[in-house]
């Protein structure tokens, strides 16, 4: 018998599970039902169905659930009601695929694990780039032993003027709807450490500001007086605005949808109201002792990572870029719509001790669905068949939570300026997490 699945929170998003879910694995799966606040939006993504399912406001997600007798509830929401709709999933006797981050702060994040005990149903976060072949490798060769024990892990995060500078357009910039970029974004990167090393954080210090956004627009030279791109003569020819109107999914998702929810999604990154980070360093102490500096910058002119591994027995080198540069035809679009990224580049070595260092040939990377995770998560998540896991990619809530850690640490730190210890933060998590050795 198929699963019943209904999605809440019907923007970008919810597109691909939408489409796996009637398209690519329609035989064992059913989607049954959508919800959002915003009516127009839900228009748009039941029209693009095979054949359209009953429609409901947010806030009737619980009668939906009963009615439509819905198996799985898949969250795409705005981070900050993640919790919302998953504890009642959970109360509802449903079992929930959610988006990363799982949710914003420590106390919605405990009170998911409650709900998860409570109830004994299970909540997979979709944390789709452990899928990612090339990250798979990294955490094979780190499990090997290859590289020995790992004493410190060195890892930068590049987000270029397109794709960083729409984390400011959108709720994004909020920290009350993302938690911040350490959050919301590196969040994804946190995951792959704790995945990867198999360990938890213990002590997060960090230091980060608003530099290059906001009020920085005018000081770089940047800035242009508008409020919203649309509309507006000055943002005709601003590299750092999008024409919503240029993109018929933009169109239909966000520029037609206004008139319901008032929400504005090409607001101006240099404008006023932002309250997250652009550029941010962090420093991590791990429970069995290694370390982390970290490094996320969101107006970088190319778009890739580094993550380097020292080890006891050689070193292991991760360099992948996904854009090597903005090209100006594509600077007022959005990174997924329409304009593909520029030319890109991937490079996984080993270096050990004493030996000519070795790449490691991966196969089954794309240059599209986030190094083509996306597509290999859902056949994981969605497919009842799906072949075994031995290198554990689904991530549960407790997962899900640990993936938070280093980011609320980091938060709380670069708002007091201490070393945060992750226990402080009472996220809900069963086990001691902070107390390992320094
Ligand atoms: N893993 C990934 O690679 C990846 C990529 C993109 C987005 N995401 C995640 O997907 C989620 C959605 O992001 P998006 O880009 O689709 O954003 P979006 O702005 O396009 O869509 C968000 C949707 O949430 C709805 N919403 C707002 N308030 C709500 C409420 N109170 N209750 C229910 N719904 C509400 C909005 O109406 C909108 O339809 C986010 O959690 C984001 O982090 C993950």
């Amino acid at each position: 018998m198929k699963l019943r699945y209904a999605i809440v929170g019907t923007g970008s998003r919810a597109e691909m599970f939408a489409r796996a879910l009637t398209a690519e694995h329609r035989d064992t799966c059913e989607l049954v039902a959508l919800a959002d606040p915003n009516p127009v939006r839900l228009a748009v993504h039941n029209a693009r169905l095979p054949a359209p399912v009953p429609t409901y406001a947010a806030a009737d997600f619980t009668e939906m659930l009963a009615k439509e007798r819905v198996d799985v509830a898949v969250v795409t929401t705005v981070d900050r009601v993640h919790d919302e709709y998953i504890v009642a999933a959970l109360e509802a006797g449903c079992d929930v695929l959610t988006e990363k981050p799982m949710t914003v702060d420590a106390p919605r994040s405990k009170r998911i694990l409650d709900a998860v005990r409570r109830t004994g149903r299970s909540v997979k976060v979709t944390f789709n780039y452990r899928y990612n072949p090339l990250h798979e490798a990294v955490k094979r060769v780190v499990a090997s032993g290859e590289i020995g024990e790992v004493g410190s892990v060195h890892f930068e995060w590049l987000l270029d003027v397109r794709h960083g500078a729409d984390y400011f357009r959108r709720w994004h910039r909020d920290k009350a709807d993302s938690g911040g970029l350490l959050v919301h974004k590196s969040g994804h990167h946190f995951d792959l450490v704790n995945w990867w090393l198999d360990d938890l954080p213990a002590e997060v210090y960090a230091s980060g500001r608003l530099f290059f956004y906001g009020g920085g627009g005018a000081r770089h030279g940047y800035a242009r007086d508008y409020e919203r791109a649309h509309g507006a003569a000055a943002a005709a020819d601003d590299p750092f605005a999008i024409a919503l109107d240029g993109d018929p999914t933009l169109k239909a998702l966000y520029l037609d949808a206004e008139a319901a929810d008032g929400y504005q999604r090409d607001r101006n990154v240099f404008g006023p109201g932002i309250t997250i980070e652009d550029d941010l360093a962090v420093l991590v102490r791990y429970g069995r002792g290694a370390t982390m500096t970290y490094h996320l910058t969101a107006y970088a002119p190319w778009e890739g990572y580094r993550v380097m591994f020292n080890g006891s027995r050689g070193r292991l080198e991760l360099e992948v870029v996904e854009s090597d540069h903005v090209a100006p035809a594509a600077a007022s679009t959005v990174k997924g719509f329409g304009t593909p990224a520029e030319q890109g580049y991937r490079s996984l070595r080993v270096h050990p001790f004493w030996a000519p260092p070795r790449d490691l040939a991966v196969t089954g990377y794309e240059r599209k669905g986030h190094g083509g995770a996306d597509g290999r998560m859902l056949a994981d998540l969605l497919d009842p068949h799906a072949p075994a896991d031995p290198l554990g990619r689904t991530a549960d809530a407790e997962a899900g939570a640990r993936a938070l850690l280093v980011g609320l640490a980091a938060n709380e730190s670069i708002a007091t300026g201490r070393p945060i210890a992750t226990h402080t933060l009472d996220a809900g998590l069963a086990e001691d997490h902070g107390t390992a050795n320094a």
